[in-house]
């Protein structure tokens, strides 16, 4: 741990001097102050870099280059506030007193802050980025949307994509082509983020929300059942953090009730059961490249299907309902549903990669169990014979209401661990929509979404351990 003297250079030394002090401390900056400590300015490596450069010379004076407009804080200013002032640039923050004489330090470091997830972006996202930006198809046509949409849809199995906006719009664009609107049932599970609900709703159809199996968190089959009535027209499983549904039971359920299935696969890039992709079941499947999500386009989704009608009725849809074969000539109330070839260009990259990324994922997710495998009152999410669940976002239970106390703590830590999604009939403006919810109450208190991105060291799982093994 460096301590402030070493930090410090007078005003009234020579270049030379801060570039000792610099090479002593290996913080690659210096403070420098006067006779009373009062910080005047800021050296760092780079500055005496490029003044060397451009023919300056080491005996010169620390006045003549150093930084005088520099971040600080104060010393009554709070933790939070001073850790906001620091990052990748300010990795070294001077605290001043009153007086503005220098009395502290705080420092930047990489594990610092440690976030529930974060884009995985080195492959050749950039270059195809940049590619598709030099191209000028910077709007909704180009060849990355057409590579995109067949490569992802052949990497899920299926004929056709229709990449667009984001997973919400996915959602409600699949229910707008098969049909769904006043009058009809949604069948959808009560623990789910609350896209899945919003494009039911903004479909003008009646969302049934029924309960959770308490094994696999997705929605019941045998609840499924119990909720069907005349107005039923379809059900949206949603393989929730990575697991997939019981899709043998849904579908046939849903043969047996001539039902539609659209799969909402936002968090399940490539999840099986028994052996076949998610999003290969349904009639139509719809996922989310959200930023958080295993991999991104920044905003963006894609609907699925093996129907070439469907895909043709999406196509024309999402673009304004606008024919194919008469430009501006509209058969139907459209959207603009589009993604953006630069969106596309990023998939891609990110699909190049997706073993590789689901990979490190699923690796640290054996970590995080391998090191709280004798925590008390900790259980994972469950490993299933039949099913090869990716990790999304690694979920743990916390046992005897101590879950929000462990968030606290976690969070105290900078360690940005997220409960589960609220069971979607607990909040008033859903709740009339209930069906059916007992163990999704129960697992929703419970859960926590652990950090899961590709800079969560051991070091910080064993932070989270030492933390968790005080309950
Ligand atoms: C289960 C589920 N469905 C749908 C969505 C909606 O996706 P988007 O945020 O891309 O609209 C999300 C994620 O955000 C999700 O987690």
């Amino acid at each position: 741990m460096i301590t402030l003297d070493k930090l410090i250079c007078n005003v009234d030394g020579a270049l030379i001097d801060a570039w000792k002090t610099i090479n002593e401390n290996t913080k690659g900056s210096v403070f420098i102050v006067d006779d009373q400590k009062k910080l005047l300015g800021v050296l760092t490596d780079g500055d005496i870099r490029r003044f060397l450069i451009s023919g300056g010379r080491l005996e010169s004076g620390i006045k003549e280059v150093m930084n005088q407009e520099f971040s600080y804080g104060l010393e009554d200013e709070s933790h939070k506030k001073l850790l906001k002032k620091l990052n990748e640039r300010v990795k070294i923050l001077p605290i001043l007193n009153k007086k503005l004489q220098l009395v502290d330090f705080i420092e930047y470091r990489a594990d610092f802050y440690i976030p529930v997830a974060m884009p995985d972006l080195k492959g050749n996202e950039f270059n195809y980025l940049a590619d598709a930006f030099l191209s000028t198809w910077i709007s909704s046509s180009g060849e990355y949307i057409e590579n995109f949409e067949k490569d992802f849809s052949k990497y899920c199995t299926v004929n056709h994509g229709v990449a667009v906006s984001n997973g919400t719009v996915a959602i409600h664009l699949a229910l707008k082509v098969l049909g769904i609107g006043q009058g009809d049932e949604v069948i959808i599970p009560d623990l789910t983020f609350a896209a899945t609900i919003n494009a039911v709703l903004h479909s003008n159809a009646t969302p049934v929300i029924v309960d959770i199996d308490e094994n696999d968190w997705n929605i019941s089959p045998t609840e499924i059942e119990k909720a069907i009535t005349p107005k039923t027209k379809a059900i949206i499983p949603v393989h929730i953090y990575g697991q997939p549904c019981n899709m043998d039971a849904i579908m046939k359920i849903a043969k047996d009730n001539k039902l539609f299935v659209i799969e909402d696969c936002a968090e399940a890039h490539g999840s099986e059961y028994k052996g076949k992709k998610v999003g290969s079941f349904g009639d139509i499947s719809c996922f989310s490249f959200f930023g958080n999500k295993v991999i991104t386009t920044g905003e963006g989704g894609m609907c699925i299907t093996n129907s070439s009608e469907l895909d043709e009725k999406m196509r024309i849809l999402r673009d304004h309902g606008m024919s194919k074969t008469k430009k501006y000539w509209h058969e139907e109330v459209g959207f603009n549903y589009r993604m953006t070839n630069l969106q596309a260009a990023i998939g891609l990259a990110q699909l190049e990669r997706i073993d590789e990324i689901l990979n490190w994922r699923s690796q640290l997710e054996n970590k995080y169990r391998e090191a709280l495998k004798d925590t008390k009152k900790i259980s994972f999410q469950a490993i299933l014979p039949d099913r090869e669940k990716i990790t999304w976002l690694v979920c743990i239970l916390v046992e005897d209401n101590q879950r929000d106390e462990v968030l606290k703590s976690l969070n105290e830590m900078k360690i940005d661990a997220r409960p589960f999604f609220y069971s979607l009939s607990e909040m008033d403006i859903y709740k009339k929509y209930l069906f059916s919810n007992k163990n999704s109450l129960s697992i929703s208190k419970c859960g926590i979404n652990l950090p899961t991105n590709a800079s969560v060291s051991d070091n910080t799982i064993q932070r989270i351990k030492l933390n968790l093994s005080q309950l």
